[in-house]
């Protein structure tokens, strides 16, 4: 199985996996993008995600500076992302969809089925983001439970 990220085509971007010097800017970038949350540590999010083979962190650069990242991982059948940004300034470029292409890649490469993905309900411009990307949403009823004692 290849760990390179497929890179789609989008002028003067580079994809990778981030590395841990990309720490800071990537919660800064997702600060910037209105991810973050007070019950939510980005920095512990990022560690785990970047901690065993079934998860990564994938980044956009454009020369030095982080252009945008995804978040991916799967639980055996489905894959999931989480933490798609993409600098507000950089926005409508097709990084987006780009950093999308490259998750779904990543998980295909390791041959899981299906691409879920959680939209908070309040979020209307990224649900038009998704289906114009192709996505369909499914009635759920997602129930949950914090483990962390939060
Ligand atoms: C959602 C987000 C990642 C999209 O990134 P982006 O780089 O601006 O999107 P792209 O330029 O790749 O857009 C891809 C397509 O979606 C379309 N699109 C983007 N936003 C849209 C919207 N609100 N409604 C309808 N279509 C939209 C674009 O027009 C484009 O279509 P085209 O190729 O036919 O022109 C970005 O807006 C973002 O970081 N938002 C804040 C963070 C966030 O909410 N993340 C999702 C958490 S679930």
């Amino acid at each position: 199985m290849t760990d390179t990220v497929t890179t789609p085509a989008v002028a003067g971007l580079a994809f990778a996996h981030a590395e841990d010097a990309d720490t800071p800017a990537l919660v800064a970038l997702w600060e910037r993008a209105g991810l973050t949350r007070p019950w939510n540590d980005p920095f512990a999010d990022i560690a785990l995600a970047r901690r065993g083979p079934h998860s990564t962190v994938l980044v956009a650069r454009e020369g030095t500076c982080l252009a945008g990242s995804v978040m991916v991982g799967h639980d055996g059948h489905r894959g999931w992302i989480y933490y798609l940004a993409v600098d507000p300034q950089l926005q409508g470029r097709g990084i987006g969809r780009a950093l999308t292409i490259a998750a779904e890649d990543w998980l295909r490469a390791r041959a899981v089925p299906k691409l879920m993905l959680l939209v908070r309900p309040d979020n209307e411009k990224v649900r038009g983001f998704y289906e114009a990307i192709g996505y369909a949403e499914e009635p759920r009823v997602v129930f949950s439970r914090r483990l962390d004692g939060k």
